[in-house]
């Protein structure tokens, strides 16, 4: 049976840098307050109008590139965001036209922070199956269009950014590398802590005069204690899988919603934070795109070698959560 890997990976996050000072041109904030409740100091946005599937096309040439492939090598796409150029089609199929591909399948994914977790996973089971051997997996988010920018929106607008990344994964024969297991889980009971609303099917929200938009909702301390709890059994159930121990584990890379969860995880197993990628602070949370723009940065930074031992864990709106376990 064929193994996955990641042959490719690609970033694209936008020029314009937006300070934690800068939010206080709509918020009652301060670069003291973001820094040391979430680590972030500073995201990048868009300039409008702006594409989520044009950012995921950047991010998917450069990883196209490092894998030395064409478009035309590509057997299907998998597209994971939250904020789609459109409500439908999903965004995967604007960029398989813009990949300039003809008939190649394209697959949204909806699992807004886990959704490259998510992504790896189903990309590896359609390898592992022999049906396809080379699928470019994106994750993409354009935040700063929806955020809410009255007073009250300060809790979740000060935390997200835009950009995107994107691996290629392809089959392999060698056992020495690529994907080892995933765990993926989910919890709908939670639903509404983390979510966005309207536009909804359940409601004709868009004839409501003053009441269409999209407006982010984040029960902050409730997502922070499932994050903190669930992140750390994501990591567990990829250590008892593999029979890793902890310090074994070359480079973690967890998803990039606040350092205090990622601090809290490495606390939990003992753990120096130097195990652990991170670059929050520059980009703030990027949803589907923080674990492929950390596996990036974390390659061109020397710190992902052949051969490294490496757990991938995110958790996020659903709520949703998910590990892979890889040989790099
Ligand atoms: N600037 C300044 N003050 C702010 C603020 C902001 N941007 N946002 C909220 N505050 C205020 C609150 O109003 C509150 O004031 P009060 O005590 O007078 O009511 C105070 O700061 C503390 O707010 P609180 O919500 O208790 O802060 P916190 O320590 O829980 O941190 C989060 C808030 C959002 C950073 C934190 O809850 C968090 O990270 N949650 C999880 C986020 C996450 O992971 N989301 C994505 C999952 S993928």
């Amino acid at each position: 049976m064929p193994r996955a890997y990641i042959s490719g990976v690609g970033m694209y996050v936008p020029p314009k840098v937006v300070k934690n000072d800068d939010l206080k041109a709509w918020y009652d904030t301060s670069d003291e307050w973001i820094y040391t409740r979430s680590g972030i100091k500073e995201r990048r946005w868009v300039e409008e109008p702006a594409s989520t599937a044009e950012l995921g096309l950047y991010a998917s040439q450069e990883a196209l590139q490092q894998a030395g492939l064409s478009p035309q090598d590509i057997d299907l796409i998998i597209f994971a965001t939250l904020s789609p150029d459109l409500y439908f089609p999903g965004s995967g199929v604007l960029l398989q036209h813009k990949l300039g591909l003809e008939t190649t399948p394209a697959l949204d994914i909806r699992q807004q922070c886990s959704g490259f977790v998510y992504g790896l996973s189903i990309a590896d089971q359609f390898i592992r199956s022999g049906m396809y051997r080379r699928i470019l997996l994106v994750g993409a988010e354009i935040q700063s269009t929806w955020l809410d920018y009255n007073p009250e929106g300060r809790t979740v607008g000060v935390l997200f950014g835009d950009g995107a990344g994107a691996v290629v994964v392809e089959a392999t024969e060698d056992p020495n590398r690529g994907i080892l297991s995933s765990h993926l889980y989910s919890q709908g009971a939670y639903a509404m802590e983390l979510c966005i609303a309207e536009p909804s099917s359940a409601t004709r929200s868009h004839e409501l005069p003053g009441s269409y938009g999209m407006r982010p909702y984040m029960n902050g301390k409730e997502v922070f204690r499932h994050a903190v709890q669930r992140m750390g059994e994501a990591v567990q159930v990829a250590l008892s899988a593999q029979g890793w121990k902890p310090e074994e584990v070359d480079l973690f890379i967890l998803h990039q919603a606040n350092i205090r969860i990622v601090q809290a995880v490495a606390d939990f197993f003992q753990l120096p934070m130097e195990k652990f990628f991170n670059n929050i602070h520059k980009y703030g949370n990027t949803t589907a795109a923080s674990i492929p723009i950390c596996l990036y940065e974390a390659q061109a930074e020397g710190r992902l070698k052949a051969g490294d031992k490496v757990i991938l864990a995110a958790f996020g709106s659903g709520f949703t959560w998910g590990s892979v376990a890889l040989i790099w």
